[in-house]
C-alpha cells in the first residue's frame, strides 16, 4: 500500500511504471513525472493555478487543426523545439548548424538555377547564392535545396488567403555545387497571436517576432538532410527571436551588388553549406 504523502508521491507513481514493457517509454514517463512532480512541490501552485494551467492546455488543444498546430507553437516559444533540433543534430566539425523547420513548409515548384521565386510581391531585389560541399570543401552536385520565406509583409505564401504559390522553390546544386536564385529581401514577422500562445506571450511580457530569414531544406546522397535558416543580419529581432532558432553561424550580411543579369542594382547574399556525411 502506497501510504501518500508530499515525500512518498513521486515513488509511488514511479512504481507504477514498473510493468511497462517499452523500456524508452518508461525512461520517458519516469523522468517526466520526477521533474514534474518537482515542479508541484517547489513551487506549491494553489487549486485555482493548477485548473488555470489545465485550462490553458486544453485552449491549446481545441485552437488544433489541419492547417494550426498551436501545441508546436507552444513547445517553440517556450525553447523546447530549437532543444530538441540541437539535440538531434549535434556537429562534429565545420558542418553547417540546423535550426526549426517551422510551420510554413510544403510542396514548392521546381526552379532552375538563377530563376526568381517572387513571383507576386514587389520587394527590395536580393540575388541568394552559394555552395553545397562536403566538410572537406568539396562540391556536392546534384544536392535539392528548397528554399521558402516571407514577404516583405512578414506573410508566406500559405497564409494568405489567394493560395498562390510564392517565395518557394526547390532547384538543384550544378557540377561545382552551386545554387541561385533571385528573390526579394525577407521581413521579420510574428508567430500566430490570436490563440492561447499569444496569450502567455503577452503575459509574459514578451513580443511575437522571429528575425528575417530563408529556410533551407538540403538533401543529397550520403549525406544527413540538414534544415536551416539563413539570417539577415542587422535585424532588430536577431538577438529575442520569439522561438529561439537563431545561431551565430548562421547570420549573413546583405551586400550591395549588381544583379550580372540586367546590371541592375541588388543585395546579394551569400550563404555556402557544408553537408554532415551520413
Ligand atoms: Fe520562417
Amino acid at each position: 500500500m502506497l501510504d501518500f504523502n508530499e515525500k512518498t508521491a513521486t515513488e509511488g507513481v514511479l512504481k507504477s511504471f514498473s510493468s511497462i514493457k517499452n523500456e524508452r517509454l518508461k525512461e520517458l514517463m519516469s523522468s517526466i513525472v520526477t521533474h514534474l512532480h518537482e515542479v508541484v512541490k517547489e513551487t506549491e501552485p494553489t487549486f485555482e493555478e493548477w485548473l488555470t494551467a489545465i485550462e490553458f492546455l486544453t485552449r491549446t488543444g481545441h485552437k488544433c487543426d489541419d492547417r494550426r498546430q498551436e501545441f508546436i507553437l507552444l513547445s517553440d516559444v517556450l525553447g523546447i523545439s530549437m532543444l530538441i533540433d540541437t539535440i538531434n543534430n549535434r556537429k562534429s566539425k565545420n558542418e553547417t548548424e540546423s535550426t526549426v523547420l517551422g510551420p510554413f513548409h510544403a510542396e514548392a515548384p521546381n526552379i532552375s538555377l538563377g530563376n526568381n521565386i517572387a513571383n507576386h510581391v514587389e520587394g527590395e531585389r536580393c540575388i541568394v547564392k552559394g555552395k553545397v560541399t562536403d566538410t572537406n570543401g568539396n562540391p556536392i552536385s546534384n544536392a535539392s535545396v528548397d528554399v521558402w520565406q516571407s514577404g516583405p509583409d512578414g506573410l508566406y505564401d500559405v497564409q494568405k488567403e489567394n493560395h498562390i504559390v510564392d517565395l518557394r522553390g526547390k532547384m538543384t546544386t550544378d557540377n561545382d555545387g552551386t545554387y541561385l536564385f533571385r528573390t526579394v529581401k525577407p521581413q521579420y514577422y510574428p508567430v500566430p497571436t490570436d490563440g492561447p500562445v499569444g496569450e502567455i506571450l503577452n503575459s509574459l511580457g514578451r513580443h511575437p517576432f522571429r528575425p528575417a530569414h530563408i529556410h533551407f531544406m538540403v538533401k543529397a546522397e550520403g549525406f544527413v538532410d540538414l534544415t536551416t535558416h539563413a539570417f539577415i543580419d542587422g535585424d532588430p529581432y536577431l538577438e529575442t527571436d520569439t522561438v529561439f532558432a537563431v545561431k551565430e553561424s548562421l547570420i549573413r550580411k546583405l551586400e550591395n551588388s549588381t544583379d550580372p543579369k540586367d546590371g541592375t542594382s541588388c543585395k546579394t547574399l551569400e550563404f555556402n553549406i557544408v553537408m554532415q556525411n551520413n
